[in-house]
């Protein structure tokens, strides 16, 4: 029999799944792996990481392949509509199935229910990989993109603009609040966040000297902010494009609302971008974006999580 201790796995379904020290020390590694890109691999063997996608993807694909195969590893990328969950078979089967071949299971879904449902079986870590409710590591991506920029994350505010019921808008909640940022979600009536993710934000923040905020008002949310972030006003799987950039289009992100926020100020996306829609041209592609480190350390940022996440779970010991 297999005598190793057990201690419990570990799963990344949302931005408060690591404690505000776990993150700050996944940051950490990730400064240090962008710094030595091909000097960690903890998944030498290889050892098989499935990556499974439900919905469209660029970044996330390729960031998760790439890093998987630097760690040393074997990606597994898997369309859902390839697989037999395309055709019925369950979110647990499929666990029970994956758990027995593979390091760890990352996963792009709709529901978050479905990527608990997939944790709630698995004994190797689950990662959420964007789900309708969270895109956290995204936000693990943003938090190291704004480290490196101002050298730290707590005390900064970052204000986003658009809708603030989307995972971008919870992930920057829960996740900033993680990282102690005070963080402003601005949206109109209609577009505002889940109260009960907001209220688990308030929670964390109050631990972590950060705050959480939303306002009706953009002028009002971009007023001293150190970041300014955005996200597209129509995301995977929604309908009713029209009415979303009529409802939207008073909180887009351009040079009179950058003008408002602190002399410093960055501008983040998650991208795919919509120019001159969620975002003007000027403003995304001018000297105070920061899109495309933030693109770049979504690889950086995901190969520290699956080495943190496999190395907590009690395999792959982590070696930096
Ligand atoms: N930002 C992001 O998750 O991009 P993809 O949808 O291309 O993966
Ligand atoms: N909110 C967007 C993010 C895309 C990376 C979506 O879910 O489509």
């Amino acid at each position: 029999g297999d005598h190793t201790p057990r201690v419990p796995v570990r799963h990344f379904l949302k931005d408060d799944d690591l404690s505000p020290a776990e993150q700050a020390r996944v940051l950490d590694l990730a400064e240090a792996m962008k710094k030595d890109r091909f000097g960690y691999r903890p998944f030498a063997g290889p050892q098989t990481v499935a990556v499974l996608f439900d919905k469209p993807s660029t970044r996330t694909r390729v960031s998760f392949a790439a890093g998987i195969g630097e760690l040393g590893g074997l990606p597994l990328i898997l369309d859902a509509g390839a697989s037999q969950m395309g055709r019925g078979e369950s979110i647990e089967d499929t666990a029970r199935v994956l758990e027995r071949q593979v390091s760890a299971i990352v996963w792009r879904t709709a529901g978050q229910e479905r990527i608990e449902a997939m944790a709630s079986v698995s004994s190797v870590p689950v990662v959420n990989a964007l789900t309708d409710e969270f895109h956290p590591c995204q936000i693990l991506a943003d938090l190291q993109t704004v480290r490196e920029h101002f050298g730290r994350t707590a005390g900064l505010t970052l204000a986003y603009f658009g809708d603030g019921a989307n995972n971008m808008a919870h992930s920057y909640l829960l996740g900033g609040a993680v990282a102690g940022m005070h963080v402003r979600v601005a949206a109109p009536a209609g577009y505002h966040p889940d109260p009960a993710i907001l209220r688990r934000a308030a929670e964390v923040a109050a631990g972590t000297g950060g705050s959480v905020t939303v306002l009706s008002d953009a002028a009002e949310a971009a007023a001293g902010a150190d970041v300014i972030a955005t996200d597209t006003w129509v995301s995977m799987g929604q309908d009713g494009k029209e009415q979303r950039i009529a409802d939207l289009t008073p909180f887009q992100v351009n040079a009179e609302l950058m003008s408002l926020a602190a002399p410093g100020a960055v501008v983040l996306h998650c991208l795919p971008a919509y120019r001159d829609l969620e975002i003007s041209a000027e403003v995304l592609d001018g000297p105070r974006s920061l899109v495309w480190d933030q693109a770049e350390n979504r690889l950086h940022a995901q190969k520290a999580l699956l080495h943190w996440l496999v190395s907590a779970s009690g395999a792959a010991g982590e070696s930096a």
